[in-house]
């Protein structure tokens, strides 16, 4: 976290950062209310994400993902809840003098903003991802893929029928997206949806975001082992399809498309 406030910290959000810090707790671990549906539809509403929130579509480890409307228009919301996991709160309850404690809410704010960022910058790139909605504090809305019954399933859960396609399809995106300076981070069959029979990547918070790092003493070079990951992951999951491909040439493949000299320039992301 930057010391200084980001300008996509809410007033709200400082305003927490804030309490925390009056009640010493310096702005990173405080008592925070659970995440329920009630709470998550109340705030969501106030602050204009979206005109309803239905139901749950998965509790992951440290985000829950609802489904949630704008008017007619179905949304993914998705909500950082870092505090309310076990993890989060057995190494900290000590020090909290017991109850729920946890990251507080500027820090979850970081990574759903995080997270929307990567999202409209590899949207704009031409990636099939969730169109990316809006963001507010902990919180984002991206379109929901799926049919009105539910959220479309993931690669892992289908049978594919032209799986080449579908293959090229992904690693396109992966190529497109490292033009854009980003490694996706946690590339498998569980973070890509199929949805209109095409591949689309959800889940970025362990993207890796070269754009930030350019000006500094890191070079693309280092994100090859995560990028190779990405991509072999891609590869083994193919196989059973009986795709053959080799994950080191189309790592080096995607790396030669930038050089070190390429910048990122944000002008470039004006709507
Ligand atoms: N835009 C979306 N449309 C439909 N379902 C989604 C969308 N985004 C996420 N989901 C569902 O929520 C689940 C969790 O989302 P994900 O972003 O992968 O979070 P997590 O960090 O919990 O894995 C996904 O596996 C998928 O089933
Ligand atoms: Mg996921």
């Amino acid at each position: 976290m930057p010391n200084t406030p980001a300008p996509y910290i809410s007033k709200r959000s400082l305003a927490h950062r804030q309490m925390s810090k009056d009640d010493g707790q310096r702005g990173r671990l405080k008592d925070l209310p659970e995440i329920t549906l009630s709470t998550v539809r109340a705030e969501a509403i106030a602050t204009q994400l979206a005109t309803d929130v239905h139901g749950t579509i998965s509790a992951g480890k440290e985000a829950t993902v609802f489904y949630a409307l704008w008017r007619d228009f179905p949304l993914a919301l998705k909500v950082y809840r870092l505090h309310a996991t076990p993890h989060a709160k057995k190494g900290k309850r000590k020090k909290m003098g017991g109850g729920k404690a946890g990251f507080s809410k500027d820090v979850m704010s970081y990574w759903a903003a995080r997270e929307f960022w990567i999202l409209d910058r590899a949207f704009r790139a031409g990636v099939k991802v969730p169109t990316p909605a809006r963001h507010i504090d902990n919180m984002f809305t991206a379109r929901f893929l799926g049919d009105n019954v539910s959220a479309a399933p993931l690669l892992k859960d289908v049978t594919i029928e032209f799986p080449k396609r579908i293959f090229d399809e992904i690693i396109e995106s992966v190529f497109a997206l490292y033009r854009v300076f980003i490694i996706h981070g946690d590339l498998s069959g569980y973070n890509i949806l199929f949805f209109n029979n095409e591949p689309w990547l959800i889940d970025f918070p362990q993207a890796i975001d070269f754009a930030s790092r350019m000006g500094r003493h890191r070079t693309l070079k280092d994100g090859r082992p995560i990028l190779l990951r990405d991509i072999t992951n891609i590869v083994r999951f193919f196989e059973r399809y009986g795709i053959v491909a080799d994950p080191e040439s189309l790592c080096d493949e995607c790396m030669e498309q930038v050089s070190e000299s390429d910048s990122f320039d944000p002008k470039t992301l004006i709507r």
